[in-house]
């Protein structure tokens, strides 16, 4: 029986959804699939992954809340005592963008919690657990701007930026146990969070003159993932059609 897992936070829409979808049909993982509140699309997705013969189990729980996180990874580990969970994608993010100037209290705090404070909730508990089997892939979407930090996003290239220092630590602490930790920094990838951007406009400014697709995502978070990136850790890996590296 497969008993191996791979849980994929914000998985019900965009990015997220194509790696839960490649993960189960590359590297054959049942998949942990997380959400905050999209029930229809969590469905959706969950009928997509179950269609590459693994299991999909819909995790819906907030990751910027640390004690409904713990709680419901706490339980789903207790009832799966066989289960090992070797794949983490810390995916789910969000934006609320403004200058900096006028930046409310919440618009700052939300995106510092569902990414930075989400990374500590989700993988902190199944550390452990990946650190006795020696062997683990925790790989963290961040963004372009979290790497050279972008105007109207300082709360989010905040957030990034964190996670990819987190990374870089948390690369050298478990390296020994065959745990690799990377990043992925995504440019403009077409999905929900980037609808309304003026395509045609910022694609001028990108070499390869388009947006990605969630997909091109999935296949280096797959290759991350997979036994082939084996001597690959504490990297931050752009994919971003050269607009910047
Ligand atoms: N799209 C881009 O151009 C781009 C570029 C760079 C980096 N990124 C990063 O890539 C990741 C995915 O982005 P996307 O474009 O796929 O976004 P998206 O289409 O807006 O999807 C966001 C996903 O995250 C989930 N989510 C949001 N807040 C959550 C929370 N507090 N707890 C659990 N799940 C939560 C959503 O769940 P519901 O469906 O339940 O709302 C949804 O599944 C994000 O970290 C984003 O910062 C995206």
């Amino acid at each position: 029986m497969n008993n191996k897992y791979a849980l994929i936070t914000g998985g019900s829409r965009g990015i997220g959804k194509a790696i839960a979808i490649k993960l189960a049909s590359e590297l054959h993982y049942n998949i942990l699939l997380n959400y905050a509140a999209n029930d229809v699309a969590a469905k959706e997705t969950q009928v997509l992954v179950e269609a590459e013969n693994v299991s999909c189990t819909l995790l819906k729980f907030d990751v910027a809340n640390t004690e409904q996180t713990s709680q419901i990874l706490k339980e789903w580990m207790e009832e799966h005592s066989e289960a090992k969970v070797e794949v983490i994608v810390n995916n789910a993010g969000i934006t609320r963008d403004g200058l900096f100037m006028w930046m409310k209290p919440d618009d700052w705090n939300s995106v510092i919690n569902t990414s930075l404070q989400g990374f500590y909730n989700v993988t902190q508990p199944l550390l452990k657990d990946m650190l006795t089997s020696r062997f683990g892939r925790i790989i963290n979407i961040v963004s372009l701007s979290g790497v050279k930090g972008n105007a109207g996003q300082v709360n989010y290239s905040a957030a990034k930026g964190a996670v990819i220092a987190a990374t870089k630590a948390l690369a050298q602490e478990i390296g020994k146990r065959n745990v690799t930790v990377n990043a992925v920094a995504p440019g403009f990838i077409k999905s929900d969070l980037t609808a309304d951007f003026d395509e045609k406009e910022l694609k001028k400014q990108i070499p390869l003159n388009r947006f990605g697709e969630a997909e091109e995502v999935a296949e280096l978070v797959a290759f991350l993932a997979s036994k082939k990136a084996s001597y690959i850790t504490g990297e931050v890996i752009n994919i971003n059609g050269g607009l910047y590296s």
